[in-house]
């Protein structure tokens, strides 16, 4: 018997930092690599899934069979995920999307002058918050990348963004966070500390959090 428990589940991924333009040749973005993501996006996959990969920038090659959407901005994601939503089972947000972004995007490249300058940022909308609110039978992942206070603050936002499980990395601990090939990571749901496994290479964290999804979502269905 093949060991493929998301077999006609559709899976969306988030994965990579988003890219907020100041002007034509200047953006703000962060150090998100997108590993995690797409080793979510590769574990669905071979776990039975129709997966769609919606990533900022990223020189990784997209999973084989995997469909890769790729947006630069946090409001470009936040379209093309909410577009998809209603069709979709489950929910990995491994991106790390802008909190904010310039209020304005100028047209032409900006000319150096003073000797100080103020560039006015905006927040984004939080999608997490979003797919929460808006969530019926969805189940949804959301990830958070913390340098303390670690549980309290994911705890937190598990239960502001109204999320299934939240996966938290404290990306100050050697082997852990942006860039890295290795994870460690603590798994949160709405009663508190799940699992706190020892680190792993992505593409294991990856699908021992694709399985509790799976298994979870599974479980709530019956
Ligand atoms: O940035 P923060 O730590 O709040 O991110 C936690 C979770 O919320 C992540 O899953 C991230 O993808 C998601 N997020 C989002 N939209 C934002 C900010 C964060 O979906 N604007």
């Amino acid at each position: 018997q093949p060991d493929t428990p998301l077999q006609g589940r559709n899976v969306l991924v988030t994965a990579g930092g988003t890219v907020e333009r100041i002007d034509p040749v200047r953006y703000i973005t962060n150090d998100s690599s997108g590993k995690m993501g797409y080793a979510i996006a590769e574990a669905a996959k071979r776990l039975g899934a129709n997966v769609t990969l919606v990533s900022g920038p990223s020189a990784l090659p997209v999973p084989a069979g995997v469909e890769r959407i790729s947006v630069t901005s946090a409001l470009d994601m936040y379209d093309k995920v909410m577009a998809r939503f209603e069709k979709t089972d489950l929910v990995f947000k491994a991106a790390a999307v802008a909190d904010y972004r310039p209020a304005e995007q100028r047209e032409q490249k900006m000319k150096k002058s003073g000797e100080t300058l103020t560039i006015e940022l905006v927040k984004n909308p939080d999608i997490l918050q979003a797919l929460g609110e808006a969530k019926t039978r969805q189940f949804v992942v959301g990830f958070a990348a913390e340098t303390e206070r670690v549980d309290e603050y994911a705890q937190g936002k598990l239960l502001r963004k109204k999320c299934d499980l939240l996966v938290a990395n404290d990306v100050s601990m050697q082997g852990a966070g942006f860039g890295t090939d290795t994870n460690v990571v603590r798994i949160f749901d709405a009663g508190g500390l799940v699992e706190a496994p020892p680190m792993m290479t992505k593409a294991a964290i990856a699908e021992h959090i694709v399985r509790l999804a799976a298994s979870r979502q599974q479980m709530r269905q019956q």
